[in-house]
């Protein structure tokens, strides 16, 4: 593709590294980004801040994808553009079993998402797309948790479109279901990893149990010790690759 700039992301070729650790949250970038050295913005446009630098070496972006798979799916294709090949997804979720708690950590083997939803219905009238993560990068990625002292839980997620529209009776559904935790982007990211010859990924850290009593949210600052984890465990499965 030829163009002058791209509508969201304003980095430009050579900005964006093919390894991609992406994110919610712009405040997330600026936490895990200290990870890197050699660091520079490449975007700030619409708050979908992007950072790239190195880790041990290896040239590694650290962006910001917005909320929900509209939001991050416009993210990911402008990275693609840019030249972004391998996607790792770390993100909050929200638990659905009861055996679940905050700080836990996720790694999504799969993701459903409701038909037509996700924005994929517009991708691929009619069809249920390849919502899997790509597996030897999810396997590596689980050794380097694993290796770097991080407990985890590997199942599949569930990727909403609306996070207030989650009644007291989602999460026995969805969990009955076989989904051991939601949010809203994996579906997305999956599926286009797979339409584009991306790998990807997506490391998700607990921040909220839906059968719980009392739902309670950890706080930005408490969950940033248990993402960092995270974030250094994908880092170094980057520099092995
Ligand atoms: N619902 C959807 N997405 C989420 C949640 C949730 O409860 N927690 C973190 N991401």
């Amino acid at each position: 593709m030829s163009f002058r700039e791209l509508p969201h992301i304003k980095a430009r070729p050579g900005d964006i590294a093919k390894n991609v650790i992406a994110v919610g949250d712009p405040g997330r970038v600026d936490l895990l980004s200290q990870l890197l050295e050699e660091k520079r913005v490449v975007n700030e446009h619409r708050g979908l801040k992007v950072v790239t630098g190195t880790y041990k070496g290896v040239k590694v972006s650290i962006a910001t994808h917005g909320i929900g798979c509209p939001s991050a799916m416009i993210v990911f294709e402008e990275l693609g553009i840019l030249g972004a090949r391998r996607f790792v997804r770390v993100g909050t979720t929200g638990g659905l079993r009861r055996d679940i708690r905050v700080g836990d950590v996720v790694v999504a083997t799969g993701a459903g998402y409701t038909q037509g939803g996700c924005g994929l219905g517009q991708y691929m009238p009619g069809i249920c797309g390849a919502t899997s993560p790509h597996s030897v990068l999810t396997a590596r990625i689980m050794e380097s948790l694993s290796r770097n002292g991080v407990k985890f839980l590997a199942g599949p997620v569930y990727s909403s479109d609306a996070f207030y529209a989650e009644d007291p009776s989602f999460a026995e559904r969805m969990s009955h279901l076989g989904f051991v935790a939601v949010e809203m982007e994996a579906a997305g990211l999956f599926a286009l990893g797979w339409m584009r010859g991306w790998e990807t990924a997506a490391v998700l850290v607990v921040s909220d149990v839906l059968p719980s009593e009392e739902k309670v949210f950890l706080t930005t600052a408490e969950l940033a010790d248990k993402f960092t984890s995270v974030a250094r465990a994908v880092l170094d499965v980057f520099s092995e690759l």
